[in-house]
């Protein structure tokens, strides 16, 4: 059963590497994590799909999401949740195909509510990796605020693509920012390694 699993892990991994889902950075924190929790309280802004995924089957909570709480819970960070009804109920098949399209159109997919980021110097931005980057609508969110000037910290979940393109996309969405510390997992092992989010986050003096 556990040789199945990881049989099943690996083939999604080469897939996802070869369909061009851009491997282009490795799956774990791979840039200088400076000390910044003396920036005061962060922010922490995600989108994640709960339903049909990757491995983990259909879950009510998305892999991301579960990062992103354990972020604020080490962190004492607020959250943001981009949230969209544009994917309840579809299967990761049918997935693929709208966000195939979205991104080459490059849609910008509204989002529920806001958040204001003014009072934060600090925060972190995280998503699934859909097609190599973050899902469009993380888009939206950051052509709608600017977070120049901030410290950011990237995070993603995904299968074989590490972090994608993610912190080149932030960095070109936000050129006068501090990116820092990007860290990525896979999303079918978020379940289980609760410690390589702390490693990561307690490197950053939290
Ligand atoms: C539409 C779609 C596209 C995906 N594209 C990639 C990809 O390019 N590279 C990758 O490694 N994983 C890819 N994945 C897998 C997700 O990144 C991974 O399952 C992630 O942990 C899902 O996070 P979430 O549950 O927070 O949405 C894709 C998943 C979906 C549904």
């Amino acid at each position: 059963m556990r040789a199945r699993a990881i049989i099943a892990a690996a083939v999604v991994a080469v897939a996802m590497t070869l369909t061009g889902c851009g491997a282009s950075r490795p799956a774990a924190t791979d840039m200088v994590a400076t000390d910044i929790a003396s920036e005061g309280k962060p922010l922490i802004v995600y989108f994640s799909h709960a339903g049909d995924n990757y491995l983990v089957g259909n879950v009510d909570t998305g892999n991301t999401a579960i990062v992103a709480r354990q972020i604020a819970e080490m962190t004492g960070g607020d959250t943001f949740e981009i949230k969209t009804s544009r994917y309840d109920g579809k299967t990761k098949r049918e997935l693929r195909g709208i966000s195939k399209e979205e991104s080459e159109k490059g849609e910008l997919p509204e989002y529920e509510g806001d958040v204001d980021v003014s009072g934060y110097k600090v925060i972190f931005i995280g998503g699934p990796i859909w097609h190599g980057t973050y899902p469009r609508v993380v888009f939206t969110f950051m052509r709608r605020h600017d977070l120049n000037g901030k410290t950011i910290v990237p995070f993603a979940t995904s299968e074989g693509s590490g972090l994608g393109r993610t912190v080149e996309d932030v960095e070109g969405a936000y050129p006068r920012a501090k990116v820092v510390g990007a860290f990525s997992i896979k999303g079918h092992k978020v379940r289980g390694d609760k410690a390589s989010v702390e490693a990561w986050i307690r490197g950053m003096g939290y």
